[in-house]
């Protein structure tokens, strides 16, 4: 049989909290060929705790990236074809590793674990006027349960062998994206121990104006810098795959997932913006080349740094813990669902909440909150109200969690959101995306190819320098296909909802104080 004739092929491993997948595209129409997609176990040890496990995060990408190739092969595709590939992750998770023994020494602590909530209290109140945005003017971020330097502190506290891998000098930090870059490119045999500015700006021991770590922060939390990766751009060659099918492939990208969706969805402008849907959901606007600070409850983080040479572009970024991971909840932990197919006919099926809140905030809240002892709440009940409410309730949660976010950036920016760019596994819920436009008053525009995130580190793979197959002008790119969901209900109708909310948001603070 015939091999089919394509241009140069990128690649991207796109490693999230509940899975991983691996996706190979057309560097010239940006086509997904093909791919493939593996769920990942969480375990919650304790209350509050969240933790995966390391190498059968790395297992998982060896198969996804295994059974991509042989489905290109059936396609009859030349798998030579890949060019380059890139890594995209679910940020913050931490973890620290033997570089002698390749060996983890804890479980990857998830960014959604809770287990520093004290730590991150004690921190708070030793600072003047119990400020958390002590360290905001450096790293951009408040003291938060959330980032990678208390993680990193309390395996550093609370694990013996990771306590004595530190002072024998034999203990490498990382994020997601270190481990596998360091893992794939060979590992205790001569790995590269990097990460790039987006993954290295959700640590809190980076400077996002010097784009390097920062010894006072490090200090402040106690770290020894020796143990931390080096930080590189977004879009450069890290070092070759070392073995498997794909071996001697330049891994030449980097991003974590949200900036990798805000590339993927080319909102390369200063003022563009994109919300993912994903187990949390994030919503960025670009900044450009400045960073700039909320007064609202926002973020400041890195966008992207698409080369060495290229300057940083910087975002505002609403981060929600609690989006997909609703969906699961109610599947995993109550039953009333068996798929998140079930979901979206259930709520459909009323079409109300019937005056049911449910505020997810399992996680504390995150944005524009940033308050780790709120916890989740259902309120509203009545003896009407059944288990397809509650589902209704559910995605609505995740509609009015974007628009305080949503609020919050136009507040920030001064220049409000005329319609808003999403992605994500959720955006498959066309209830939900309806919900999303009746809530924010605004239209929502969903791209029919959503592997955004995947797309854009990709993306940034390819047009890293010595590769090269792909530019990152938008135009060069055929033109995204998109569907739009316009508002359609009265905006007195979403005001009265929205305001219901808040007031449940309210009654979820402070609980575990
Ligand atoms: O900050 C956490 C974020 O990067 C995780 O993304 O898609 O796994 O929810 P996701």
């Amino acid at each position: 049989s015939h091999r089919i004739m394509l241009g140069p092929l990128v690649a991207a491993i796109d490693q999230g909290t509940s899975s991983t997948r691996f996706l190979v595209f057309n560097s010239k129409t940006a086509e997904l060929l093909s791919h493939h997609q593996v769920e990942i176990k969480q375990s919650f040890p304790k209350e509050g705790w969240v933790e995966e496990d390391p190498k059968e995060i790395l297992q998982s990408v060896y198969e996804c990236m295994e059974r991509t190739c042989e489905k290109l092969t059936q396609l009859n595709i030349d798998i030579s074809n890949i060019k380059a590939i890139g890594v995209t992750n679910q940020r913050e998770t931490t973890l620290v590793w033997d570089k002698e023994t390749g060996e983890p020494l804890y479980n990857a602590i998830v960014w959604l674990d809770l287990r520093t909530q004290s730590t991150v209290e004690r921190l708070i109140n030793k600072t003047p006027g119990r400020n958390k945005n002590h360290l905001k003017h450096k790293t951009g971020l408040p003291i938060s349960t959330y980032f990678s330097a208390v993680k990193l502190r309390w395996l550093m506290d609370n694990v013996d062998e990771v306590h004595k891998a530190v002072v024998s000098h034999r203990a490498m930090f990382g994020t997601i994206d270190s481990w596998l870059i360091w893992c794939l490119t060979g590992g205790k045999s001569g790995g590269v121990h990097c990460t790039d500015v987006t993954n290295a700006s959700r640590t809190m021991l980076f400077n996002i104006h010097t784009m390097d770590w920062d010894p006072e922060l490090c200090k402040y939390f106690g770290i020894p810098m020796e143990i931390l990766p080096r930080v590189r751009s977004s879009s450069e060659i890290y070092g070759l795959m070392k073995s498997g099918a794909l071996s001697g492939i330049p891994i030449s990208g980097c991003l974590g997932d949200q900036s990798a969706a805000l590339v993927g969805q080319m909102c390369f402008q200063d003022g563009q913006a994109k919300n993912t849907y994903g187990t949390g959901c994030f919503l960025l606007r670009n900044t450009g080349a400045k960073p700039v600070m909320s007064d609202h409850g926002l973020l400041t983080t890195v966008a992207y740094k698409l080369g060495r040479d290229k300057p940083a572009c910087y975002a505002l970024e609403g981060s929600v813990a609690i989006a997909g991971a609703v969906v699961r909840w109610l599947q995993d932990n109550l039953g009333i669902i068996g798929s998140s197919e079930e979901l979206e006919k259930l709520a459909a099926s009323v079409g109300t909440s019937y005056g049911c809140y449910f505020v997810p905030a399992f996680s504390g809240l995150y944005a524009p909150y940033w308050e780790p002892s709120a916890r989740g709440i259902i309120c509203g009940l009545t003896q009407f109200t059944n288990k397809s409410h509650l589902a209704f309730a559910a995605l609505e949660a995740v509609c009015f969690q974007t628009r305080e976010i949503l609020d919050a950036m136009n507040q920030d920016s001064g220049i409000p959101l005329t319609q808003l760019q999403v992605d994500g596994g959720m955006t498959s819920n066309r209830l939900l995306m309806q919900l999303q436009a009746d809530i924010l008053c605004i239209p929502v525009v969903k791209p029919s190819m959503p592997e955004t995130t995947a797309l854009g580190a990709a993306m940034a793979a390819g047009a890293a320098e010595g590769v090269s197959v792909w530019s990152l002008n938008p135009e060069d790119l055929s033109e995204v296909t998109s569907e739009k969901f316009e508002p359609q209900i009265n905006p007195e109708e979403s005001e009265f909802r929205y305001a219901r909310w808040k007031k449940a948001v309210q009654k979820s603070m402070n609980w575990e104080t």
